[in-house]
């Protein structure tokens, strides 16, 4: 029911500022019902959100609204949206804009306040979906009524708000995800990919529009509205995902899950030999790149395409490593004296058998072993992402035949005593990188 609400809370504001948009910029034309008809949706929904917020709060609903920061934005983005409907004009657009810009401040900017820059992609984001997806009723109904017209004039705000919302989409998901790891590894990045595909199917419905439907009028008047109610049904899926996300913790705040046994990395670049490889590999497919650009000489294109991305493509199998569920975890805290000591007296117990005291890979079981447990005070241990040592400890590490060579820890140790072993380690290493550029990590 809250999420119903805050969907006609936020589809109806959307919709009476894209109808006031498209009159201003595009075709002025009265339509006093579509606007009664959002504006009703718009308090529908705010009364339904509130309602529902007001359960789970556990306090009247006057109260809710008049004193807490939900009520009192809620309140103001539905009263500038029903005074823009009422007024019309230039004022009205501007009314209704800042009505939708406060839903901005119920979402996830608002909870992280220190972060503008998140927070004004938020908003611009909102107007630019809104000044898109708002306006396609009010094109709708004016196409229905035979003013083609509109049609062919749309193009210019669809451009524009389309554009901005794939920037604004691109910087906010990007950050709020977490980066590809949020993106792959956790439900927010999993409902982000889900409206980015949306995303897609609104573009193509409106290219489809732009560039074969509205040139074809008025032939194709009836196929262009048929098209134009599926781009309005896909707009409403993807402002049901958006209302979804804004009521899950952004990936950024969560540890993901690295769902693939490979990872992207740069590591093999230090390595002259590798890095003339994969140069290598790029050569042959900017080869094949210009090939294909080439494309006047027919025979080439077949089969040069082919055989230059089949040279060229395997190279590129350096820039993978193995990668782990928690290969993109990060300590939770730094390193204090504190932990380094607690994983010292744990390393002595549970590692030095095979480690040796001195961490060298020497310990009494070391010759009892098919693999040489690995020298801790190497510089190879910096390759290694907190996440990828953390799993070792946790899951332990196999050899070359799948057979364990390293029990794992996870049922033995605390997450907290697995993290405090990895401090003492990284503490005790010799080889700590001058301000530690740590190649698996991705920022
Ligand atoms: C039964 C012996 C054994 C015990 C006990 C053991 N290890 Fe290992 N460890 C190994 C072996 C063998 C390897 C090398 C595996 C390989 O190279 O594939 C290894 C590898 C590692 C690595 C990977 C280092 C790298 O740079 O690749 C780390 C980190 C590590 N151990 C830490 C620990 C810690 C911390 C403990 C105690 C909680 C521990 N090990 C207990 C045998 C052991």
């Amino acid at each position: 029911m809250e999420q119903i609400g805050h969907f006609c809370a936020i589809a109806g504001a959307m919709t009476v500022f894209g109808t006031l948009l498209f009159q201003m910029v595009v075709f002025d034309r009265a339509m006093r019902r579509l606007l009664a008809a959002a504006v009703s949706v718009t308090i529908a929904g705010a009364i339904a959100s509130l309602v529902a917020q007001s359960a789970e709060f556990g306090g009247p609903v006057l109260t809710v609204l008049t004193s807490t920061w939900f009520g009192q934005v809620l309140a103001m983005q539905t009263l500038l949206v029903v005074l823009g409907a009422c007024v019309g004009g230039r004022a009205a657009v501007v009314l209704a804009g800042l009505g939708v810009v406060a839903a901005a401040g119920r979402g996830h900017g608002a909870a992280m306040a220190d972060e503008w820059g998140l927070m004004a992609s938020h908003a611009v984001h909102l107007l630019a979906s809104a000044a898109w997806l708002g306006s396609l009723p009010a094109l709708f109904v004016t196409v229905l009524a035979g003013d083609l017209v509109a049609a062919r004039r749309y193009a210019g705000l669809g451009g524009i708000a389309v554009l901005a919302l794939a920037c604004s989409a691109a910087w906010q998901g990007w950050g709020l995800a977490g980066g590809l790891p949020g993106l792959v590894g956790t439900p927010y990045g999993a409902v982000l990919c889900l409206k980015g595909g949306l995303f897609a199917g609104l573009l193509a419905a409106a290219l489809l529009n732009r560039y074969r439907l509205v040139p074809a009028l008025p032939g194709a008047r009836r196929v262009l509205l048929g098209s134009m109610i599926a781009e309005i049904g896909i707009g409403g899926l993807a402002t049901v995902a958006a209302v979804a996300l804004a009521g899950m913790e952004p990936g950024m705040h969560e540890r993901p899950l690295w769902p693939f046994a490979l990872q992207p990395s740069t590591l093999a670049l230090v390595d002259p030999d590798l890095r003339r490889e994969v140069i290598g590999g790029l050569l042959w497919c900017g080869l094949a790149g210009a090939l294909a650009l080439a494309g006047w000489w027919r025979r080439m294109l077949w089969i040069g395409v082919p055989v230059a991305l089949w040279l060229g493509v395997p190279h590129f199998d350096l820039l993978l490593v193995p990668a782990y569920p928690t290969s993109f975890w990060q300590a939770p805290a730094p390193a204090t004296p504190e932990s380094v000591a607690h994983g010292e007296t744990l390393y002595l117990q549970h590692c030095a058998g095979c480690h040796g005291v001195g961490k060298q890979g020497d310990g009494p079981q070391a010759k009892s072993l098919s693999i040489p447990p690995a020298d801790l005070t190497a510089e190879h241990l910096w390759d290694h992402a907190d996440g990828e040592l953390f799993w070792w400890l946790t899951a332990g590490m196999a050899g070359a035949d799948g057979r364990e060579v390293m029990p794992g820890f996870g049922g033995v140790l605390s997450e907290d005593d697995r993290w405090a072993l990895i401090d003492a380690i990284r503490a005790t290493n010799p080889h700590r990188p001058l301000p530690a550029p740590s190649l698996h990590h991705h920022r």
